[in-house]
């Protein structure tokens, strides 16, 4: 049966700073949710943390299926939340050291909703973590840098760990390129085009696609 997240990581997520909104945070809660119970409790993978705002989704979905979220991010913020630029947050701005840090924020989130102990955080670039990683995964939630270097990087180094029946949800998938950056999109249309994937549902920009077939 399909559960809701618990009232009080609802709430953790909608205090949260983050660029999730709420249909597509419970559309990924929903996939998290199956993902881990069909999949025998294996963990679950995000790439791009920020502040937290998916992870308690994730995270709540993990407690519940007895498994762990892996989150992973350098914390020094995408090119577009750097100063100066679209989605920048001075009030993530380190002060002694004058870049972007998250992990703060990230922590304090975590804390707040209960769910520090569901998550482990992976402070890094996704592609040199993603290069020593071996174990199967039950979901990877691709949400990192939305350049083609990064999305390409995370789709190629974390696909292949996505166990048969596993999930790959993509966010900020936009087939129109009036509505935003086409690197998500592309990394989508790869996995469609490799076969390798089946849709299994859209919620706004939020793909979610089931692991089918084989690696060729
Ligand atoms: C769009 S934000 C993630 C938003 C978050 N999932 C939420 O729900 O609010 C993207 C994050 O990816 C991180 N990031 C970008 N490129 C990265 C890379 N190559 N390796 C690790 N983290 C990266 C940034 O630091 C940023 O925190």
């Amino acid at each position: 049966m399909r559960m809701a997240p618990t009232p009080t990581a609802l709430a953790a997520f909608e205090e949260a700073k983050g660029f999730m909104p709420l249909d597509e945070g419970l559309a990924l809660h929903a996939a998290a949710e199956h993902a881990a119970a069909e999949l025998g409790g294996l963990p679950l993978l995000e790439v791009g943390t920020y502040c937290g705002r998916s992870t308690i989704l994730l995270a709540d979905a993990a407690r519940a299926a007895g498994t762990s979220v892996v989150t992973v991010d350098h914390h020094r913020g995408s090119e577009e939340q750097q100063p100066g630029w679209e989605y920048h947050d001075a009030s993530l701005v380190d002060p002694e050291v004058g870049r972007m840090d998250t992990l703060p924020a990230f922590r304090r989130t975590l804390h707040r909703a209960g769910l520090e102990e569901h998550v482990i955080a992976v402070v890094g670039r996704s592609p040199r973590i993603a290069a020593l990683w071996h174990a199967p995964l039950a979901l990877v939630f691709v949400d990192g840098g939305h350049t083609d270097e990064h999305a390409t990087a995370d789709y190629e180094g974390w696909t292949p760990h996505l166990a048969e029946g596993g999930l790959l949800v993509i966010h900020d998938v936009f087939p129109d390129p009036a509505d935003g950056g086409q690197a998500p999109y592309r990394i989508y249309r790869r996995a469609l085009e490799s076969g390798e994937f089946t849709e299994v549902s859209v919620t706004r920009s939020l793909r979610v696609l089931r692991r089918t077939g084989v690696r060729r």
